[in-house]
């Protein structure tokens, strides 16, 4: 297949970026969207160019790192990481444009690299326990309702690539934080500090810039983890909660 990709290239973080223009000649359908940069790259090396500057990692939908918007989509089409977009997906002969994700909290370093360090922030401020949760068999003696593990687990999901934040026009990252606080708040084991951790991880939130949620659900809709907008009630919920605990 035959594609003209639109890329953005910046050099360094302070440096002004630009679009450049590449044709992407003869990439097979069955190549994922990060092998065929992995293939224009090869070719760019080749000519004595300069590769394009991407995030991978894992390249099955499961670290996150693969932070891109593809044709103005964070993550590109379809409902995983942009490591599972296949370029059979995408029209022969079509424009595709590939940026890094625009978010202030998230500077770009180069092309499309993207420092999402503020996530990792806020989960240091709060997204984890200190319970001592022992080994299988202590596990298996701690009874949870199927129900609300199955739903802590759906929150669980959440791979912190960035996307809700990247899709919204507020840059909010309630859905990240409203995954992490929903896990950890259902089960026993996130008890001990559920009310400390809401309360540090959204002042963490606040202070790294990131905005308030106004109902748009973009977030939902480009989330390669399918976490539901419902996790955001949670977290404003348990916020609330937090204000009159000790
Ligand atoms: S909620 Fe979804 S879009 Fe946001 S960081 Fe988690 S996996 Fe990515
Ligand atoms: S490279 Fe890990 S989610 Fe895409």
């Amino acid at each position: 297949m035959n594609f003209h990709l639109r890329i953005w290239r910046q050099e360094h973080a302070d440096a002004l970026g630009s679009f450049q223009e590449i044709e992407a000649h003869d990439i097979p359908g069955e190549a994922s969207f990060l092998e065929m940069l992995d293939i224009v790259n090869n070719r760019l090396i080749q000519a004595h160019m300069i590769p394009v500057a991407f995030d991978s990692d894992c390249r099955e939908g499961i670290c996150g790192t693969c932070s891109m918007v593809i044709n103005g989509i964070p993550q590109g089409p379809g409902r995983g990481a942009a490591c599972q977009v296949y370029m059979r997906s995408f029209l022969e002969d079509s424009t595709i444009t590939i940026e890094p994700f625009r978010v202030k909290a998230f500077p770009i370093i180069k092309d499309l690299v993207v420092m999402r360090s503020a996530y990792d922030r806020i989960i240091e401020a709060g997204g984890f326990i200190t319970e001592h949760t022992g080994g299988a068999p202590d596990a298996a003696i701690t009874l949870i309702d199927k129900k609300i593990a199955d739903h802590a687990m759906d929150a669980a999901a959440c791979i912190g690539c960035g996307a809700c934040a990247a899709a919204c026009p507020n840059s909010s990252a309630m859905l990240f934080v409203g995954a992490k606080v929903t896990h950890l708040s259902l089960l026993p084991q996130g008890q001990p500090e559920r009310a400390e951790r809401v309360r540090s991880m959204v002042n963490a939130m606040d202070s790294e810039g990131l905005g308030n949620c106004s109902n748009y659900y973009a977030c939902e809709a480009v989330c390669p983890a399918n976490i539901s907008a419902s996790v955001i009630a949670t977290l404003n919920r348990e916020f609330l909660k937090s204000q009159i605990r000790p």
